[in-house]
């Protein structure tokens, strides 16, 4: 899964590695990410799993981009549109087993089939649905019930003599947890980046007798130091005069703001590293700036390499904690670092 900007570590970097490595297709959100990756010569299978506007569906089939549908509407439009063009579209059927986002309800899974099977342009090459609390819990009650009814649809389109080639349900904590989840193929985000995709799969991962899952982060997020200078004692920090200080301070200006993705909420909680120490945050995150205390970090100086996320010397801020000082997950986290920052492949 390379949606959302491959989770915020670059779409195309991320797909090369990633196709180099071994994974077969791409999973992309949006038509607009399907076309990015199509543009740059990306000529494997792609799935866009997000919606497609209707407006949208010829760019699909246009770019030969594999669609998930859930939709009686867009069959027709689908079937005219590849008439047209002379050209065949891959549907995969997404089936609504208890997530309550995209799927079509189990009693309407055959009628769909039926009326895309009137078009033999109309390809149904893929059934497949989403978990909704794997993460979130340590008992998958409810993701057993939502597989047994995912199998469910399987036996119906047996029983139905509809033959779909591949059938997909499972996504990094399944794909870790349960191997029963695995059929055809599985979509992992998350854990491909190196991130649990919470503390609650990681406990599940060792209470199981298997050998454990190793994850190691790939992403580091780093700024410089855009300004020093000596503060004294009592003065007002930023936007808002959040912070006062309550000590003559050496403040380091670093050149990284909300815009860029760090969270406007992290103002005053979080650390960033600086030569393998933690520098607190005062006061506000503005748009493109935040201040850090480096008065206990002898030698910090202009143009410093800052770690925002990532490694530095013996000490590390991850991700996740960044997310839990800001009662979010690690996957809002990265997927929040604007496009607009230069991703470095080390
Ligand atoms: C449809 C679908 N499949 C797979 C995934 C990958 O999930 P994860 O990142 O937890 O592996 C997502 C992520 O949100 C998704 O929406």
């Amino acid at each position: 899964m390379v949606k959302a900007n491959a989770y915020g570590h670059g779409i195309l970097e991320v797909s090369k590695i990633a196709l180099r490595a071994g994974a077969d297709w791409l999973g992309v959100n949006s038509l607009e990410e399907g076309i990015i990756l199509r543009k740059k010569g990306f000529d494997c299978p792609i799935l866009i799993v997000g919606y497609i506007p209707l407006d949208g569906l010829k760019g699909a089939v246009i770019h030969d981009l594999r669609l998930i549908v859930y939709n009686f509407e867009p069959v027709d439009r689908l079937a005219r549109i590849c008439r047209l063009l002379q050209k065949k579209a891959l549907l995969h059927l997404k089936v609504e087993t208890g997530t309550y986002r995209q799927g079509i309800r189990e009693e309407d899974v055959l009628t769909l089939i039926r009326k895309v099977q009137e078009f033999p342009e109309l390809v149904i090459e893929g059934v497949s649905s989403h978990f909704a609390n794997i993460e979130d819990t340590t008992d998958h009650t409810y993701a057993k019930f939502q597989l047994e009814s995912f199998q469910r649809v399987l036996q119906i389109l047996k029983d139905n003599n509809v033959e779909v080639p591949i059938k997909h349900i499972s996504c990094t904590a399944s794909a870790i947890l349960f191997p029963e989840t695995y059929f055809d193929m599985v979509r992992t985000g998350i854990g491909m980046y190196g991130l649990w995709p919470s503390k609650e799969t990681y406990l599940s991962c060792l209470s199981q007798k298997r050998k454990p899952v190793f994850l190691k982060p790939v992403l580091s997020w780093k700024a410089k130091i855009a300004q020093i200078k000596k503060v004294p004692r009592g003065a007002f920090i930023g936007y808002g005069c959040t912070y006062r200080t309550t000590r003559e301070t050496l403040l380091a200006v670093l050149s990284v703001g909300y815009y860029d993705g760090y969270d406007r909420s992290l103002s005053n909680l979080s650390y960033v590293l600086i030569r393998g120490m933690r520098a607190p945050l005062r006061g506000r995150v503005a748009m493109n700036f935040i201040m850090v205390d480096v008065t206990d970090i002898p030698g910090a100086k202009l143009e410093d390499e800052v770690v925002l996320i990532g490694e530095d010397g013996e000490d590390v801020i991850s991700a996740d904690e960044l997310a839990s000082l800001v009662g979010t997950i690690n996957y809002e986290i990265v997927t929040r670092i604007n496009p607009h920052v230069a991703r470095i492949i080390v």
